[in-house]
């Protein structure tokens, strides 16, 4: 059965929302007590910006949250820099900063906002970093202070907790992250497994200090399709989907390694250490929802184990690289795709939200979605990017089939709610719904303008999604 022609329909309570990152968005890296995180020193392509002015919402912030009012925006996802607030991650407090997220998170209750908090979106603490980061256990333990400190200053205010941002993409697409080298696998798998701890730590604490409020993993998930019908194909889908995707959730959720997936380690002698007590944690570790990235999906075919399986385009989050004996990257030629080579597949949402829907059993909201374009402003101050709205037309309406397939979605926060600088091409690959005026190196005037797409969104807001 198509399931096609469903009625488009979103609950009353959607979460209507849109996303940012503390890196990405805020700039002022050192200022008002503010330590260093591994992203404002992190090496980046010469051509394009660095983190540390971005889109300057540390100055900017009210003006932004009357602008995500007057969008009607029922959610706000942002995170928080634990370097804001703790400097070097696991010392002293910065009064500071823990101020300008309690103004930031008042600013949009006022607003009837509610705020959704990642508590770590890829900006680890320099000092941590120094220290070894996430391969070192003590990491664990200043993540678990700074999360016991998070719930202890907002837990009133707060009541959708996320822990952290696309873990999977840390430890599978760590070349998309301006790291300085790229970590062993061996490495990678020992910092994600002290990630897991942590998570699970933190996500016990929550519940325990504040029963009522919601906390969930937030990994960047995608459907993976076989190149062909060829079962060979398929198996290495189901490869590729285990170890880049369902890993992360098997683990927040079940407490449990994909047994696929612990093999392919132990096969390569690359599975981490495990302490006496890891296990009980990550078991008794519940996540109340999962919160998923979502941007394209994947197609796979089966390695030809010869070695030629490794791309030559590169990878980032959305283009995969191949790996021998697992699978190899296939291009999918039913889809189009961005002006950076990522796959559009708003069918593949709907797939991902049911696949994720039956694994899991748990509500699901999704915390980024959305086209990094090169917006062009035009001389009298508008921006017409009609391709954007094209995108989350169709996404949206795809979320809504999902919906009506049996998946409880509570909310869409599109990535993102205001333009800020991408992860490794710039501030040039725009997301927002308002456009910020600066380009990669002329700071301009910083001004704010709503894109086409702000006034289209705010329908479909005002509407619950009925012009869609
Ligand atoms: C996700 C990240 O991977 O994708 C965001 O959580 C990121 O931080 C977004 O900005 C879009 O990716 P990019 O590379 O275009 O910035």
């Amino acid at each position: 059965m198509q399931y096609n022609n469903k009625e488009a329909k979103f609950p009353a309570d959607f979460l209507w929302g849109a996303s940012t990152s503390a890196y990405q968005f805020e700039g002022a890296y050192n200022e008002d007590g503010k330590g260093l995180s591994v992203m404002d020193i992190a090496p980046h392509p010469e051509d394009v910006a660095d983190f540390k002015v971005a889109s300057d919402h540390y100055h900017h912030y009210q003006e932004d949250v009357q602008m995500m009012k007057e969008l009607g925006l029922k959610a706000y996802r942002f995170s928080i820099s634990w370097s804001r607030v703790i400097p070097d991650g696991k010392g002293d407090i910065n009064p500071a900063g823990i101020e300008f997220y309690h103004n930031l998170i008042d600013e949009l209750k006022a607003s009837n906002i509610e705020p959704i908090v990642t508590m770590y979106h890829f900006d680890l603490p320099a000092a941590l970093q120094e220290e070894g980061g996430w391969e070192n256990r003590a990491t664990i333990d200043a993540f678990t202070k700074y999360a016991k400190l998070l719930f202890e200053e907002y837990g009133e205010k707060i009541k959708y907790w996320l822990v952290i941002n696309e873990q999977n993409v840390m430890i599978n697409h760590p070349g998309a992250l301006n790291r300085d080298e790229i970590p062993s696998k061996k490495s990678l798998y020992q910092q994600c497994h002290n990630m897991f701890v942590a998570q699970a730590k933190a996500m016990i604490l929550c519940h325990k200090m504040y029963p009522e409020a919601l906390i969930g993993p937030a990994p960047n998930i995608m459907a993976v399709y076989p190149a062909t019908c060829n079962p060979a194909d398929s198996i290495a889908a189901n490869n590729w989907a285990s170890i880049r995707c369902w890993l992360y959730l098997d683990v927040a959720v079940y407490g449990k390694y994909t047994d696929l997936v612990w093999q392919y380690l132990v096969d390569r002698e690359i599975e981490p250490e495990i302490y006496a007590g890891d296990l009980e944690l990550l078991a008794e570790a519940k996540p109340d929802y999962i919160a998923m990235n979502y941007y394209a999906t994947a197609t796979v075919g089966a390695s030809k184990g010869d070695g030629s399986d490794l791309s030559a385009r590169g990878g980032d989050q959305q283009i995969m690289l191949g790996e021998n004996g697992v699978y190899r990257a296939e291009q999918n030629s039913y889809l189009d795709s961005t002006d950076f080579v990522w796959a559009i597949d708003p069918i593949g949402l709907r797939l991902t939200l049911r696949k994720i829907n039956e694994r899991y059993h748990l509500p699901i909201l999704i915390t980024e979605n959305g086209l990094g374009a090169k917006d062009i402003l035009t001389e009298d101050g508008k921006i017409h990017d009609d391709y954007r709205i094209d995108f989350f037309n169709k996404h949206f309406k795809q979320a809504a089939l999902a919906i009506a397939d049996g998946v409880n979605l509570i909310g869409y926060c599109p990535w993102s709610a205001v333009d800020l600088i991408s992860t490794h091409q710039g501030c040039s690959k725009r997301y927002g719904f308002i456009y910020v005026n600066r380009d990669e190196f002329d700071l301009k005037d910083m001004r704010r303008m709503k894109k086409d797409s702000f006034y289209w969104y705010q329908k479909v807001i005002e509407s619950n999604g009925k012009i869609l």
